[in-house]
């Protein structure tokens, strides 16, 4: 018999280093930005749904990597309970890849951001209900806070942008993060110049071009390796070019 995450406070979880805590404290951040993005005018939108790809995007990452490949060894169905969630997190990244190509206001962008923040609660559900009460269920307190530890740790050198072509497993992705990582907060960082200083070109230039670089390294097929060939809907398209 497993509770909730939800149900538990932060002593029954393993205090601020276990990475139950760590995890809930990041999903009620998640939860809050959801919000903000479904009272937001559409000119505030984009602001808003570059805070939630910073917090997600990092966020799944460290659990792919570090995490589920422990829930794989530990719980009987690992195997099928990580792939669900690998199959939601690609989902994310293959929404927000649409998203970002798709105009501002439409209706086509409209219905990409409800199934997003639909994927998005989804996910929390899954592993605050099931996948994280299993973990606390097999392994001890130390065990919860190095993995808290090495959670944590990951999660502030991750990629922090879509990327639907690279493993959700590694060995992949754990290659793919090294240049997608520098790509992204490089590219982070040009966009939020850009939504400071109203409009430079050079700036926009410079942001297209690691838009360009980043698909092309995560189309390396080395950083494909590792992944179940189920988690993407379709293996060999890439979302970015997918006909709606
Ligand atoms: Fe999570
Ligand atoms: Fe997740």
């Amino acid at each position: 018999m497993t509770i909730s995450l939800a149900e538990q406070d932060e002593t029954q979880l393993g205090g601020p280093l276990s990475v139950l805590v760590r995890q809930k404290r990041d999903h009620i951040t998640l939860n809050r930005l959801l919000h903000e993005l479904g009272e937001a005018a559409l000119d505030r939108q984009d602001e808003v749904l570059r805070r939630i790809y910073r917090l997600v995007f990092a966020h799944a990452f460290a659990e792919e990597a570090v995490l589920w490949p422990v829930l794989r060894r530990v719980l009987p169905d690992g195997k099928d309970l990580t792939l669900q969630v690998e199959q939601e997190h690609q989902e994310v990244n293959e929404l927000v890849t649409r998203i970002e190509q798709t105009p501002a206001g439409s209706t086509d962008r409209q219905s990409l951001l409800d199934r997003l923040v639909e994927v998005l609660r989804e996910d929390v559900r899954d592993e605050e209900d099931q996948l994280l009460p299993q973990l606390q269920a097999r392994v001890d307190h130390r065990r919860l806070v190095a993995l808290g530890i090495a959670w944590e740790a990951v999660r502030r050198i991750a990629p922090t942008r879509a990327h639907p072509v690279v493993a959700r497993r590694p060995p992949g992705n754990a290659l793919a993060a090294v240049p997608l990582t520098v790509l992204d907060r490089l590219r982070d960082r040009a966009d939020s110049r850009i939504q400071h200083s109203s409009g430079a070109p050079w700036l926009e230039r410079v942001s297209a071009k690691l838009t360009r670089a980043s698909h092309a390294v995560e189309h390396a097929p080395f950083f494909r390796r590792g992944e179940d060939p189920t988690t993407a809907r379709s293996d060999d398209e890439d979302p970015a070019v997918r006909e709606r």
